[in-house]
């Protein structure tokens, strides 16, 4: 099939940096943007196009930069407006793209239009947010039965204008009201101000939290407790008059108009829960909507062959090309992905071959290419606000159970880059960062592993540059190899009119031998930095991998 030149945003791999854990350069044990820049020559080296960053907007840091009071400005913790600019021209000096984390949905309580919409009820910025008179007796209950995501009621009652107010994450992040056209006005224009200065894209905070029904109707009881990255329901709620509402998909359309203002080529990515089949939607019927959705059914599937083989199976149904899908396996919300795989670096090095050659757009979660942990904190002192909030509940058995993280803290520790004090991470030795450093950092760490061939960072490098060479990665179309069905592998194909390239995973922790679909394979890449080539003759066109291996390979050229 003839495929239309792919955008670059289409190709390119992004990866997540945390700001407030990166690289610290002032020495007060918080990463800054200084700090970042840097890096840039270990991000270049490693293959990195695109950066994600959580923010870095003025913000009173409850919640870590995702409950902001100026979405104009730097916070002074991370650098001045002339730092970001710099960071700016050096990213796209290197020819890297920029994406920022836009938090739509809520400010921060101490902005100043949430100052003024709680300071009386006829004050003109009372409508940016959402305020409502609670039920009997005296106003003094919710005005209906919403959750918020983080449990219980998800309003607030304010003594002075005695109304509540709504918020969808924590009670000090407000949400906006998106019926206000003031409010989206607003909005709009403040990603033009990134834009005008030249930022790539957007990653869109909780998009799917947008709009809620307008006349409050109460939710409706759902049987699950457990948020789930295959449904909406959770907190014995269905979410239906809160989440994903038809107006917060027009949203997604009118966001996308936005960036198409704008020349050469943005992008949105949102992160949207829900279904694949549900997500979907957000793209738009004719690609009209965001570029691209996370899909953290894939993020949450069991390592195991048979579940990436359907969740695989419904993306590319739910997502034929042109839409382009994403593949994940962490960011700041969630367990490190090596902790989820109990620490096995032979899987891990398979699943990142399996997700840097799917069709569609690779996230990486900073120190993920390195194999950092996730980390034990104390619910009590938890700096994440979600791990305090819970602190008195006896949930730990839960989170063994079902991998949830009750505090994000774990996953976002200052990244692992030497075996010097602090890791490396900040210029400070003595200093303690926001986030202890765990011990691991002695043996994970970047400068140890690059001297390492069989690391798992050259692991990443070496397929980051072998997916740059070969443009059938990026446009090729996805199949499954059929016939090679053993329930213990998943074997592929990417082809486009010019080229095909097969990728073969072992699963399991014994030799498997599989059947070669050419006469001569030419190996491109293994798991095992040391094989050279693939020997099919001694094994009757039969490839063998050994335990965990993951292959890639062409046919040779005659
Ligand atoms: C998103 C962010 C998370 C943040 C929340 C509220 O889920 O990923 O870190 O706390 O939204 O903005």
């Amino acid at each position: 099939m003839l495929q239309k030149e792919k955008s670059w945003w289409q190709k390119t791999v992004v990866y997540q940096i945390y700001p407030r854990s990166f690289c610290d350069t002032t020495g007060n044990g918080i990463g800054d943007l200084q700090g970042i820049i840097e890096k840039l020559d270990y991000l270049e080296e490693l293959g990195i196009e695109t950066i994600w960053f959580s923010p870095f907007f003025k913000s009173p840091q409850k919640d870590h930069g995702y409950d902001i009071s100026n979405f104009r400005d730097i916070d002074s913790e991370y650098g001045k407006m002339m730092d970001f600019d710099k960071l700016l021209e050096s990213m796209h000096d290197r020819n890297m793209k920029m994406v920022l984390d836009l938090v739509l949905n809520h400010t921060s309580d101490e902005h100043p239009w949430f100052i003024e919409s709680a300071s009386s009820r006829d004050n003109p910025k009372r409508d940016w947010y959402i305020w409502a008179d609670g039920t009997k007796p005296k106003g003094k209950k919710p005005p209906n039965n919403w959750k918020a995501m983080t449990g219980g009621y998800a309003w607030k009652y304010d003594e002075k204008t005695e109304q509540w107010y709504y918020f969808h994450f924590l009670p000090f992040q407000p949400d906006l009201n998106y019926r206000n056209p003031e409010v989206k006005e607003e909005m709009f224009n403040t990603m033009r101000f990134w834009l005008d200065k030249g930022v790539d894209g957007f990653r869109l905070d909780i998009l799917h939290a947008i709009y809620e029904d307008e006349s409050l109707r109460d939710d409706e009881f759902s049987w699950h407790l457990f948020p789930s990255d295959k449904r909406v329901d959770s907190l014995f709620r269905k979410h239906k008059y809160d989440l994903n509402l038809p107006e917060t998909i027009d949203f997604a359309f009118e966001l996308r108009k936005v960036m198409d203002e704008y020349q050469p080529e943005r992008f949105l990515v949102g992160e949207v829960y829900g279904s694949i089949e549900e997500l979907s939607k957000y793209y738009g019927p004719k690609s009209n909507g965001l570029n691209m959705c996370f899909l953290f059914e894939y993020t949450d599937a069991k390592p195991k062959p048979k579940a990436y083989r359907n969740v695989i199976s419904r993306i590319e149904k739910a997502l034929p090309y042109p839409y382009t899908p994403t593949y994940v396996y962490g960011n700041h919300d969630m367990v490190r992905h090596l902790s989820r795989i109990d620490d096995n670096q032979q899987l891990a090095k398979l699943l990142v071959t399996m997700q840097l050659t799917l069709r569609g757009v690779p996230f990486i979660y900073y120190g993920e290419e390195i194999g950092m942990k996730n980390v034990n904190f104390d619910l009590k002192t938890s700096e994440d606000p979600i791990g305090r909030k819970f602190s008195k509940f006896p949930l730990s058995c839960i989170v063994k159970l079902f991998g949830i993280s009750v505090t994000r803290d774990g996953c976002r520790t200052p990244m692992q880059w030497s075996n010097q004090p602090n890791a490396g991470f900040s210029n400070n030795e003595t200093i303690e960062p926001w986030l202890k450093v765990p011990d691991s950092y002695k043996k994970i760490n970047v400068e140890k592993e690059r001297k390492n061939p069989d690391s798992i960072l050259n692991c990443y490098k070496r397929l980051l540059a072998l997916r740059k060479k070969s443009n059938v990665l990026f446009d090729g179309l996805f199949d499954f190899i059929e016939g090679n069905e053993n329930k213990n592998c998943i074997t592929y194909k990417r082809c486009n009119n010019d080229d095909k390239i097969y990728v073969y995973l072992n699963f399991i922790n014994d030799e498997i031998l599989l059947t070669c679909p050419v006469e001569e394979p030419n190996l491109l890449f293994s798991t095992l930095s040391n094989r050279v080539a693939i020997d099919i003759k001694a094994y009757h066109r039969k490839i063998k991998l050994t335990p965990l291996e993951g292959i890639i390979f062409k046919e040779k050229r005659k």
